[in-house]
């Protein structure tokens, strides 16, 4: 799935707002998707760094190339381990955008089924 069959990223001035980026700063993106929440960070982060984590194999595709900011291909329930990996103790954010994206389920893909909320998206979408 390339960035232009993604979905605009929800309530993106808010969560932006609310993340209070700091130039120089550390950040985590969990739900990596297609980048849109990332490449706000990175606007505001200065020589700051920026990981990005993405258990779907399309996610790939979206990669920013950016030399701050790094694609871990993995469930995020591993972030501590590629967190000790990488040598970093602390971070000054973290965001987390989690929804589904309509064409994992329109698509047949019923993927990542361990999401709270995915039910609920679900239902909305078949409605
Ligand atoms: C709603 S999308 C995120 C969209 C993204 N914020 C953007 O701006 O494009 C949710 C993403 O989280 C990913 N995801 C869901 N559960 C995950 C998990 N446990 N670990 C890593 N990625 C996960 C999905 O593969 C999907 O790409």
């Amino acid at each position: 799935m390339g960035i232009s069959d993604y979905h605009t990223p929800v309530l993106l001035e808010e969560s932006i707002a609310g993340l209070s980026v700091i130039a120089g700063g550390t950040y985590l993106d969990l739900t990596f998707g297609g980048g849109g929440h990332s490449r706000e960070i990175l606007k505001l982060l200065g020589d700051g760094s920026l990981i990005g984590f993405d258990q779907d194999p399309d996610a790939a595709a979206n990669k920013i190339q950016d030399k701050r900011f790094s694609l871990v291909p993995h469930n995020f329930r591993f972030l501590k381990n590629f967190l000790d990996y990488l040598g970093i103790d602390k971070v000054d954010g973290i965001l987390a955008d989690l929804g589904v994206h309509k064409l994992k389920v329109l698509g047949g893909q019923k993927k990542y089924l361990g999401l709270s909320g995915f039910d609920l998206e679900v239902i909305e979408f078949i409605n």
